[in-house]
């Protein structure tokens, strides 16, 4: 099938890319470049430098490599940021995806996938979280993700859009020689690497006081490379005529702060250097999914998504020269 990728140069878009891509389906990438690396993006697949509101630039890759559907990961996402500065989210993500669509619609481009997040529900009430669990998010972030996935649901009853809000817990991991390249990098899993192999001086812990086994928070770690499984599954899904909407994808396992870091040290062989700090605001206590929805509809279940694998796979692509917990240079990775 013939796919168009926006963020394709991003963290998970280059991995869905490259999953499409080598599974002979044929992809073409939109992105800006604000945060995607054009490296990210294998030869051979078609990259146009551009925002997904440029409607011509859009609309000329739409037609000319005939797209059946569209993945749209471009979009700003750090928490923060988007409560200290909400209009670049409202515009960037929701206003962005929505001038998207007038693309997609005018292109009779049937098949929509679009990357949510679990920050969709907010503090919740109850976990494991499945997808009948109210949405109230405590962010700007989640709030405009929260606010694509209604114009979503509106175009599919009015114009027959068929869509999968896809809303990933916490991704993480490495694939086929890439990696989570963020500025700054914000993420729990490349913190306590770059703390381990001493490219930080420590890792902050924020809280240890919170209601959970250990009192750090408890989160639902999902393998980069599992999510573009689900992303292919739910076009195929979609384009066979199936039930849209939103679906999680998480393990359904949680694992603490403390339970990563333990991780990290089983792998690089190496302590990490702790600071006890404060909680960061906004962070609940625990989130993990129930992914039963998108097993049940599109039979996705997360395969490579052990911490130590997840672990493991991300210190290899991130200190690529480094040898873990009683490697050596002739054992395979
Ligand atoms: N953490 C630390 N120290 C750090 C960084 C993180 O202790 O230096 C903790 C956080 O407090 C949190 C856990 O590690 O408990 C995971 O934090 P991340 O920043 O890696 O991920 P989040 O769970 O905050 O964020 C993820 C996604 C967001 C999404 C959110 C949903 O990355 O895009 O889940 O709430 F919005």
């Amino acid at each position: 099938m013939n796919v168009l990728v926006t963020g394709g140069a991003g963290y998970i878009g280059s991995h869905l890319v490259r999953v499409l891509h080598g599974a002979g389906h044929r992809v073409v990438v939109v992105d800006d470049l604000s945060s995607g690396h054009r490296d990210a993006v294998p030869e051979g697949v078609p990259f146009v430098h551009a925002d997904v509101r440029d409607r011509g630039a859009v609309r000329g890759a739409l037609r000319e490599h005939r797209a059946e559907a569209i993945v749209h990961f471009a979009s700003r996402i750090q928490v923060g940021e988007s409560v200290r500065d909400p209009r670049l989210y409202y515009r960037d993500n929701l206003a962005a995806g929505i001038e998207l669509l007038e693309s997609a619609l005018d292109e009779k481009v049937g098949t929509f996938v679009l990357s949510s997040t679990a920050a969709v529900y907010g503090d919740p009430l109850h976990v494991p979280i499945d997808e009948g669990h109210r949405t109230l998010p405590v962010n700007p972030y989640g709030a405009t993700k929260l606010a694509l996935e209604g114009v979503l649901a509106s175009y599919a009853a009015a114009y027959g859009l068929r869509y999968a809000a896809l809303r990933y817990f916490n991704a993480c991991g490495a694939d086929g020689g890439l990696q989570e390249r963020h500025d700054p990098e914000t993420h729990l899993i490349p913190l306590v690497l770059d703390a381990a192999m001493g490219a930080r001086p420590n890792l902050t812990v924020f809280g240890e006081d919170y209601a959970t086994p250990d009192g750090t928070c408890v989160r639902d770690y999902i393998h980069v490379a599992d999510l573009a499984d689900a992303h292919l599954a739910a076009i195929a899904h979609l384009r066979a005529g199936g039930e849209g909407g939103a679906f999680n994808l998480g393990t359904g396992h949680g694992y603490s702060v403390r339970e990563v870091i333990l991780a990290v040290e089983r792998v690089t062989g190496k302590k990490v250097p702790l600071v006890m700090g404060e909680r960061r605001a906004g962070d609940p206590p625990s989130l993990v999914a129930s992914p039963d929805r998108a097993r049940r509809t599109f039979g996705w279940v997360a395969k490579r998504s052990g911490l130590d694998e997840i672990v493991r796979d991300a210190f290899h692509a991130r200190f690529p020269g480094a040898y873990g917990l009683g490697q050596t240079p002739t054992d395979p990775r």
